[in-house]
């Protein structure tokens, strides 16, 4: 049957087949001719449902604690190292390919420890505030828990993300494996304002040193003013308890900021003039520059995206219709606008974003596409209010490529005319 043409047809809004982000609002793919799903003979497909095993008897019992699909167990952590000799001091990296929506499952968030995941009772736990405070205090995770909460939607992201997109040649990684060191989740917990409030605030402190409980001690200095801002104790990930390696029972988290500074199993509040200079804020989590200087106390994560599909090492199946999907977001504040190139950034497209779009947490990006087949290489960048993501040449023209941490360039997906997609520099 001969199909109604819109007075205005859909134009390609940027070159090799971006179409308008409003495709599905404006006639959707009907109206460009595009069918995705092959047609059913009515009687065929009952007789398919009755055969179907789980159709024929009860299937397994109520359970106690949820568990993804058996069909699913490919959907893990990937990229695990750990210093060599541990088990638990290094990192994994969220599967970002393999996920929609904007929320990290507890079980996929990224992880990075120092010192292995510590097992606390939480009745033994105690956080110390003091130092340069009127009164110094002491919280059992009770206490903690009686203060009136706050619930948050914020990613979390560690510094060295992406970094391996700094060296010499392309690494042959899934979305995941390259920037699978940011996650989103809801969490709730009491704001450290209120904390210090209490304990009252000496006129020479301009710091606090926040310290973990787990073997390595870990700790970082926050500027007081962050922690008088919008940080948070966190006793909640996506409303159950912390799990373990979030911090269980107590972690800090300081939206924004570059996750090492978010201080997990936290026992202790050291408010001071000063601060600490300890050892991952001098030898570590500081950025070298071009002139052999190093910058210390960078905090907030740069705007940032990446396309989780189609992405490194996935496979399309053919030319045709595909939607373009990834992740943006800024430790500045909202992500304001994400664009997308389907020719190497010779045009771009403004993708759609999906709200709500909430500050310095994950947006999640959209945009259709039709591919003809040939090769090509998917781009997208993000703006927040005050910047625009950098091009890689951009980003190592003004840093070079001896840094490690906070590389927040745009990331290139090469599709080949086979379908094939992996990770390119351009
Ligand atoms: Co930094």
């Amino acid at each position: 049957m001969a199909k109604k043409q819109p007075a205005n047809p859909i134009a390609n809004s940027a070159g090799n087949g971006l179409l308008d982000r409003r495709l599905f609002l404006t006639g959707g793919l009907a109206s460009l001719g595009i069918a995705l799903s092959p047609v059913v003979n009515a009687s065929e497909s009952t007789i398919n449902r009755a055969r179907k095993p789980w159709m024929q008897s009860p299937g397994r019992a109520l359970g106690d604690y949820g568990q993804p699909s058996q069909h699913e167990a490919a959907v893990v952590r990937e990229g695990r190292t750990s210093q060599v000799g541990t088990l638990g001091s290094g990192a994994s990296r969220t599967p970002l390919q393999d996920l929609q929506g904007t929320i990290t499952p507890s079980g996929l968030h990224f992880e990075r420890h120092h010192s292995g995941i510590p097992d606390i009772h939480p009745e033994q736990l105690q956080l110390s505030v003091q130092g340069l405070v009127k009164q110094p205090l002491k919280f059992s995770l009770n206490d903690l828990a009686r203060y009136p909460l706050t619930t948050k939607t914020y990613f979390l992201e560690c510094s060295g993300n992406s970094a391996v997109n700094l060296g010499p040649n392309p690494a042959l990684l899934t979305c995941g494996g390259i920037h699978g060191l940011v996650s989103a989740s809801e969490w709730t917990g009491v704001p450290v304002s209120y904390l210090l409030d209490e304990a009252g605030i000496d006129s020479k402190a301009k710091w606090v040193v926040a310290e973990g409980a787990d073997a390595a001690r870990m700790n970082r200095s926050i500027p007081l003013d962050k922690m008088l801002d919008d940080a948070l104790l966190a006793l909640y990930q996506n409303g159950e308890r912390l799990r373990p390696e979030q911090g269980y029972p107590v972690r800090l988290l300081l939206p924004g900021y570059e996750g090492n500074t978010s201080v997990k199993w936290l026992h202790r509040l050291e408010v001071s003039a000063q601060p600490a200079m300890s050892r991952q804020e001098t030898s570590k989590y500081t950025d070298l520059n071009l002139d052999g200087r190093a910058e210390m106390f960078t905090f907030e994560m740069g705007v940032k995206s990446a396309i989780t599909s189609p992405s490194g090492n996935q496979q399309l199946t053919g030319k045709g219709y595909y939607e373009i999907s990834g992740l943006a977001w800024s430790g500045y504040g909202p992500v304001r606008k994400v664009d997308v190139s389907a020719d190497g950034g010779k045009t771009w497209a403004a993708a759609q974003l999906e709200e709500p779009i909430l500050d310095k947490s994950l947006t999640r990006f959209r945009i259709p596409w039709h591919w003809d087949g040939t090769p090509c290489t998917l781009l997208s960048r993000a703006a927040d209010a005050q910047n625009h993501q950098p091009t890689r040449a951009q980003y190592t023209k003004a840093k070079g490529t001896s840094g490690f941490y906070h590389y927040n360039a745009m990331q290139a997906w090469r599709i080949e005319a086979d379908g094939g997609i992996h990770n390119v520099y351009v």
